[in-house]
């Protein structure tokens, strides 16, 4: 059998990447462990404890807070941060799996709502890799030539579709978003270095949402799984998290050839502060390189990346001139990584 393929370095690029500008919008309405324990029959200790959770955020939808709300306004404001006018986008990536309508896309709702003109846009499906995978496919479209400005949004509202009579899953999610503008630009240093992307289809099962009756395989327990409702196997997608979060990190560190303390900032996806934990641990990744904020937040699914992203900005501790990396992994199930030179 033929061997595979190497998958080759990047070329040396006529153009650099560079994030222009990132925002995030977070919903309004808190919901704390203390208000789901008088949901369902839980705890705040229990909760803390297995996931590091304390309060998330959902969407008042009496307020008018939407998926489409949450990706127009942190694009936005993203915008804003990159002094881009909306209009000269090229392109709208938004990665969601909560979107408010099934057609068109939310890339499409955004690019009207804020007057990016004839952009191309759509959604990625790709569950807590949405916006790990956008930036990994921005980056390489800007890198060909054919683009110069692309927005990409990562946002989930899971709230939509929580089941809140199941302890196992509504302690975890939450609603938010976050963008990064990405540009072109003359700096050829300044991009990806190395990237990884990943899915694995048979074990969709682990975490998903049936849509309808029949789509809910006959050996399952159909008592534990409701139309509309995500599906989680707890412990299998923590088997999962941990062994790939290690496994991705040490192979973006391989395809890039440098070693975990040559990178400044590691940008996690938020699943569980166990999972964090575990590779932090694994890599001696001193704390203040890997930031968390999953005890306000929860897990947001797509909007979990660029949240991070923009609190570690906001602070001035992702600036110009670092190694970052985005690591996620999700439903699908699906892994990704990318290692950027800012
Ligand atoms: N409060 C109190 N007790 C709870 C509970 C809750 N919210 N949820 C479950 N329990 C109970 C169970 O009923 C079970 O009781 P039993 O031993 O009497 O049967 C016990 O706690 C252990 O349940 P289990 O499901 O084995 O807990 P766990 O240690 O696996 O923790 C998760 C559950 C969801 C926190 C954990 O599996 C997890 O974090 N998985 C990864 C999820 C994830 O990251 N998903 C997103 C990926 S992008």
């Amino acid at each position: 059998m033929a061997s595979p393929q190497p998958i080759l370095p990047y070329a040396a690029p006529r153009v650099g990447v560079r994030f222009a500008g990132v925002a995030s919008q977070l919903p309004s309405r808190v919901l704390s462990n203390a208000d789901i324990a008088t949901i369902v029959d839980t705890n705040d200790e229990w909760i803390f404890q297995r996931t590091g959770i304390r309060e998330r955020r959902v969407c008042d939808r009496a307020k008018g807070e939407s998926n489409r709300w949450l990706c127009s306004e942190s694009l936005r404001k993203a915008l804003i941060n990159a002094n881009l006018p909306a209009a000269e986008l090229d392109l709208i990536i938004c990665g969601t799996i909560s979107q408010d309508l099934r057609c068109p896309s939310t890339a499409c709702l955004v690019a009207s709502d804020i007057g990016a003109g004839t952009a191309a846009a759509w959604d990625l499906g790709a569950a807590c890799c949405g916006f790990v995978y956008g930036i990994n496919i921005a980056h390489d479209l800007i890198r060909m030539g054919n683009y110069r400005n692309i927005g990409v949004i990562g946002c989930d509202t899971i709230s939509a579709i929580v089941d809140y009579t199941n302890r196992g899953v509504c302690i975890l999610f939450g609603d938010g978003a976050g963008a990064a503008v990405l540009r072109a630009t003359d700096d050829t240093t300044k991009g990806c270095l190395a990237q990884v992307n990943k899915a694995d289809g048979t074990g969709w099962l682990d975490l998903y949402m049936p849509a309808e009756q029949w789509q809910i395989p006959d050996n399952a327990d159909r008592t534990q799984q409701r139309v509309g409702c995500l599906h989680m196997n707890g412990k299998a997608v923590f088997k999962f998290a941990v062994s790939t979060f290690q496994e991705l990190i040490a192979e973006t560190l391989a395809k890039a050839s440098i070693s975990a303390d040559e990178v400044d900032v590691f940008v996690c996806h938020q699943s569980n502060m166990r999972i964090l934990e575990a590779a932090r641990e694994r890599f001696g990744i001193p704390a203040e390189k890997l930031h968390t904020n999953i005890d306000r937040v929860g897990n947001t699914s797509a909007g979990s990346v660029p949240l991070v992203l923009d609190e570690l900005v906001r602070e001035g501790k992702v600036r110009e001139g670092q190694k970052v990396m985005f690591v996620a992994f999700g439903a699908g199930l699906t892994w990704t990584a990318s290692l950027w030179q800012m």
